[in-house]
């Protein structure tokens, strides 16, 4: 590095410390949100030293972050996107190729997943011409259950795609061993769920793919974001092609002939000879991330365990604190699992006094930031009135946590001050309308 480059780097983190200052917690005025970047000097020095280079396009860093992100999260590849979402679309359509022969996933073919989520999780399936089986959740864990995926495997069902929810597992392991057994592919969809166990083991390393979200609500941030990790070099070739435009060859940017054989290949009905560079083997996209996203994640990278140290703290602090008020159901880590969680989700008794528009308003109006368990039963929105999809037995519980679900925050911006209000707020409310 350049002494010029050192210097404007030192006065970014110097910058960054005048910026950040002085900003003490004032009940009912200052924000707690649900959610949100922790962000620190080194995070915005290597920022500006990636755009100091004008690394603009995906080059070294995003190749950086691949290989650290996959050994972090035990898997030999990782795929960098530009969102959770794409990393769900990518993990999806992978499945389809005509690569996997026999195994590909074709259209009308099933998926199960959960009515109650993210609509990102499920959009793919559909995006593909699948068709997604429906299951319902467990109150207080919010996941499904191994049994519930069993009852809902018909003739037709291929794989499976479910997402940890807010942090805590489902019953991975279990529902891996059932896929084995039963023939089905499996993706695990960790974006709100980077750092979680289930039996000693983490979360995303039992899937056949495993995506995961940077986006600033998420465990790590770039902003925008996301990876498809697997540990099938099938697949990740495949990933690879549909993100990359849908191209055969696998050279990075500004790199030509790594295969030896750039102008000996014979593909389709192509001429011999024809520039492997060009040469197209799936329909795909281009959803890559840049280098300035992948310089911060690397970064971020570093303070992995210390935030989810945090999450986990602050979970048990809300969990501690919140213990003895009545009229709530409180969250359960699956057992046999130790999540790092993305927040803390309360379902209000639909038997209580009060009902869960009351108590949130009250929150919002106290500026702690709520949010819902994302779109609740997913099949009660616009978006899938007219979508093929079957539900297996009845989503009760989806339907419950769409009336009476809400969640608060975890994630490490938040201080210890902050969530005692968060739990004196909640107990004062319940205290003053039972
Ligand atoms: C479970 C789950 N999957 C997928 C996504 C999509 O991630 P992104 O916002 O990066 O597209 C989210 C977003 O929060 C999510 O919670």
């Amino acid at each position: 590095m350049s002494e010029r480059a050192a210097h404007i780097l030192d006065e970014v983190r110097k910058y960054h410390q005048d910026s950040d200052g002085g900003r003490g917690f004032v009940p009912g005025v200052t924000e707690i949100w649900p959610s949100g970047a922790v962000l620190d000097e080194e995070d915005r020095a290597a920022l500006v030293e990636a755009a100091l280079d004008m690394r603009i396009a995906a080059g070294k860093s995003s190749r950086r972050f691949e290989s650290a992100f996959a050994r972090r999260m035990e898997r030999r590849k990782a795929h960098l996107t530009n969102s959770g979402s794409s990393a769900n679309l990518l993990a999806v359509t992978a499945l389809t190729s005509h690569q996997l022969g026999d195994h590909r996933l074709m259209p009308g073919d099933e998926v199960i997943t959960v009515a109650a989520g993210f609509p990102t999780t499920v959009n793919p399936i559909l995006q593909n011409g699948l068709v997604p089986v429906f299951v319902d959740i467990d109150l207080r864990t919010y996941n499904t259950t191994v049994e519930r995926v069993e009852k809902a495997i018909g003739p037709r069902t291929r794989a499976i795609m479910i997402a940890h929810a807010l942090g805590n597992p489902f019953e991975v392991a279990e529902v891996a061993e059932l896929a084995e057994e039963r023939d089905l592919l499996l993706i695990e969809d960790t974006c709100d769920a980077v750092g979680t166990t289930y039996k000693g083991r983490l979360a995303g390393t039992f899937g056949d793919l495993t995506t995961v979200s940077f986006y600033p609500a998420h465990h790590l941030t770039m902003g925008e974001g996301g990876c498809v990790l697997t540990s099938n070099l099938v697949l990740a070739r495949i990933v690879e092609s549909l993100r990359d435009w849908g191209r055969d060859c696998w050279c990075e940017p500004g790199e030509s002939d790594t295969c030896r054989k750039r102008f000996g290949y014979q593909m389709g009905t192509l001429p011999a000879g024809y520039d492997h560079k060009y040469i197209f083997s799936h329909v795909g996209y281009n959803l890559k991330a840049t280098d300035l996203q992948a310089a911060l994640g690397l970064t971020q990278l570093d303070k992995l365990d210390e935030f989810c140290a945090a999450r986990r703290r602050n979970w048990r602090r809300l969990r501690e604190g919140l213990a003895d008020v009545p009229w709530l159901l409180l969250p359960e880590p699956t057992p046999g699992s130790d999540p790092s969680w993305f927040g803390f989700i309360i379902t209000v008794d639909p038997e209580a006094p009060f009902r869960r528009a009351e108590l949130v308003d009250f929150l919002e109006n106290r500026k702690i930031g709520t949010r819902r368990l994302f779109a609740g039963n997913l099949t009660r929105h616009p978006a899938y009135a007219d979508r093929d999809f079957r539900i297996s037995g009845e989503l009760t519980n989806s339907d419950l946590v769409t009336e009476h679900t809400f969640w608060v925050g975890v994630y490490p911006g938040l201080t210890e001050e902050m969530i005692d209000y968060v739990i004196a707020s909640i107990t004062e409310f319940v205290e003053d309308n039972r």
